[in-house]
């Protein structure tokens, strides 16, 4: 915690209020308070000090200060909106909210659309660029901001004291090495025993882990922890977006992965507050918010297999020049997987030393991350043709490549001059339900049960990548984290808005056919629990989220959805895309016109940008 915030935290506060006004309640005083006082200048509306008037030392809620251009992204104004830390008891003072505008260029402007690239823990204020205009419409605002936790928002999850510490406490330990398993093969009595035996040795030092990292972020973040939900965010949006765009404006959201949770919960929870939203790569919010976050990777890996069989067939018709891991073109690829799985068994055995000067840092190599990674890559197309050099090469014994792609994934925020750490669980343990009282009634898990729930995923979904969804995906340990079940807020549904509720323009849903983490099912059950007011197109084709692969089709729907225009429910895009390129081959000029191969190389753009961000 910086001196400031220390400063700020000890400050005293107001005794809590003893009823907790409902921020249905409390929007509209608020804004009453925010439209009749009259000492607003420029964006910053004034203050809400009327409210607030017993913590005059804090910085007002509904203030907007804007930093110089020259510390802004290109093009865009940046800077932070304060907002209550929360809606329900102001006693609890503000917290800091960073954005990135990129201002309408056509007008007549239409509103705001705030944007949010996943995680959760993903920086959102580099999205405010000129390309995710092509994408969205050149006559909308559009706001990037650092939800609650993340960047230059504070307060910040930074339970570590340093990016190097967090490095630390990780390097060797099973949140790096992933989950190992001897074989994937369960189909002998004895062989599955034995892989349960591993996986329940393994989630005790799992669960030891995640325990002492809760145990730093209470004596570190303490009460702020409280502050991190989903919900919570939601409410800053609509705070944001009536002081951007005037009171009773409707929020308009365009998000991914992570932000499909965070799309549906503001669609669920604010129905008659919603314009148009967006949610791209679904993860199932209904799970999210209902059971403990161990039960989550068997809802996601419903599409892996297929995605991993698309991947190997892939690269057989691509041959040898271009897909090292086959032997001859058209090899069957249950051939090809038949050797990456002796290739993982032997790990297993013998984790790989990776040494020398390419090394990142030294360490192993070991059987867990190596599928954990194979998984990372299958979320990335854009990345196929690098994948099978780096498992050709590990095969033959050279783990450099993989190694350090676990590595920089584990640490790369070192290069970056704000420190965050532990922000996924930050907000995962604030959205999921408190120990002891999960959608089933069960006890904190034990390393038995998530043991007992790797098995299962592996039995019911993902023989391959059944246990391999921690690495990049870090959950996990709820049940020791400070501030569990003490949120202002958790959102549990109901999740079946319509537009009786308020809604007045469907959700557009996008879903790819084979997303390796968020699968098409999870896109449908949306869907399905509102189907009247919301829409779904499928792109047929593999990778997480639609921007994985370029489609002109997928982007332009979704530019004509904001520009007004609902896609058919289930239209299906086509993708036309090479997985294994040949080696020198040169960009080949498209026959598009400059509009079209402006969108496509846009949505390329955004693609490769959103990569960047999740990828820390
Ligand atoms: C944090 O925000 C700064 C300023 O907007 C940005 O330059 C940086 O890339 C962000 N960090 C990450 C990890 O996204
Ligand atoms: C799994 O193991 C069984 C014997 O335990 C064997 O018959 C079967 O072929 C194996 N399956 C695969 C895909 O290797
Ligand atoms: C979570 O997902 C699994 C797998 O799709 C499903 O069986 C289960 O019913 C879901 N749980 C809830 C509470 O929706
Ligand atoms: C292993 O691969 C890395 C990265 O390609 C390379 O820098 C290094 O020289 C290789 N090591 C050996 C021993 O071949
Ligand atoms: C919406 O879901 C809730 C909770 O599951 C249920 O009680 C309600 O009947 C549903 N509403 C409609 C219109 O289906
Ligand atoms: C929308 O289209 C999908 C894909 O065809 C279909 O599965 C779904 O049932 C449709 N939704 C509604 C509400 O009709
Ligand atoms: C690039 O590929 C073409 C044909 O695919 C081949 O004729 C040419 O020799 C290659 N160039 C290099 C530098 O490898």
């Amino acid at each position: 915690m910086s001196k400031e915030e220390m400063a700020f935290v000890n400050l005293p506060l107001q005794p809590p209020r003893s009823r907790r006004l409902s921020p249905i309640l409390l929007l509209p005083v608020l804004f009453l308070i925010l439209v009749t006082s009259n000492l607003g200048l420029g964006y910053g509306w004034p203050s809400a000090s009327l409210l607030f008037h017993n913590t005059w030392q804090q910085p007002k809620a509904g203030s907007v200060k804007w930093l110089p251009a020259s510390s802004c992204n290109a093009g865009t104004k940046c800077g932070s909106v304060i907002v209550p830390k929360d809606y329900f008891d102001e006693s609890a003072g503000t917290a800091s909210i960073a954005i990135s505008v990129l201002k309408a260029t056509k007008l007549p402007k239409k509103g705001t659309v705030f944007l949010n690239p996943g995680g959760p823990g993903g920086s959102g204020t580099r999205l405010a660029a000129p390309q995710f205009a092509d994408i969205i419409g050149h006559d909308w605002d559009l706001l990037g901001f650092d939800p609650r936790g993340i960047n230059m928002t504070s307060p910040r999850v930074a339970c570590f004291d340093s990016q190097p510490d967090f490095g630390l406490f990780n390097a060797n330990s099973v949140l790096e090495k992933g989950f190992t398993i001897s074989t994937s093969n369960l189909s002998d009595p004895v062989a599955k025993a034995s892989v349960e035996g591993e996986l329940i040795a393994q989630a005790r030092e799992f669960l030891a882990l995640k325990k002492a990292q809760a145990q730093v972020c209470a004596e570190t973040m303490g009460d702020e922890l409280k502050y991190m939900g989903t919900a919570n965010v939601v409410r800053d949006m609509d705070f944001m977006t009536q002081i951007f765009d005037g009171k009773g404006a409707k929020i308009n959201y365009w998000g991914a992965s992570y932000g499909s949770i965070l799309g549906a919960y503001l669609v669920n929870m604010l129905p008659h507050r919603v314009g148009y939203v967006v949610i791209d790569g679904i993860a199932d919010p209904v799970n999210w918010s209902t059971e403990p976050s161990h039960k989550w990777p068997i809802n996601w890996l419903a599409s892996t297999e297929k995605t991993y069989r698309f991947y190997l067939e892939t690269c057989s018709k691509a041959g040898p020049a271009r897909c090292p891991i086959v032997k001859y073109q058209n090899e069957p690829y249950t051939d090809i997987m038949a050797r990456i799985e002796s290739f993982f068994d032997d790990l297993a055995v013998t984790p790989l030393p990776v040494t020398g000067s390419g090394a990142l840092r030294p360490g192993i190599l070991t059987s867990g991350s190596a599928r954990a990674l194979l998984l990372m890559y299958l979320e990335r197309p854009p990345l196929w043709a690098e994948s099978v050099l780096a498992y050709a090469e590990a095969m033959r014994g050279n783990g450099t490549i993989l190694y350090n792609k676990l590595t920089s994934l584990l640490s790369s925020r070192a290069a970056s001059n704000t420190h965050y750490d532990l922000v996924r669980l930050g907000v995962t343990c604030m959205d999921s339900p408190p120990p002891l009282q999960d959608a089933l009634g069960l006890p904190e898990p034990t390393a038995e049960d998530l043991a007992a729930e790797f098995i299962r995923t592996m039995d019911l979904v993902s023989p391959h990548f059944g246990p391999s969804v921690s690495v990049g995906e870090q959950d996990g340990g709820c049940q020791y984290w400070p501030t569990a079940g003490r949120g202002p807020e958790r959102f549990t549904g109901p999740w079946n808005a319509s537009f009786d509720d308020g809604i007045e323009i469907p959700m557009l849903i996008v879903s790819n056919t084979m997303d390796p983490i968020t699968p098409i099912e999870s896109g449908l059950r949306i869907n399905s629990l509102m189907p009247e007011s919301s829409r779904i197109i499928i792109q047929d084709g593999p990778g997480h989220c639609s921007l994985a692969i370029t489609t002109l089709c997928t982007a332009k729907l979704v530019r004509d959805y904001y520009a007004g225009k609902l896609p058919e429910n289930g239209t299906i895009c086509a993708t036309d895309y090479d997985f294994f390129p040949p080696k020198n081959e040169t960009e080949v000029i498209s026959m598009l016109s400059t509009e079209d191969a402006r969108l496509l190389e846009s949505t390329k753009v955004i693609g490769s940008l959103i990569e960047d961000i999740r990828q820390r």
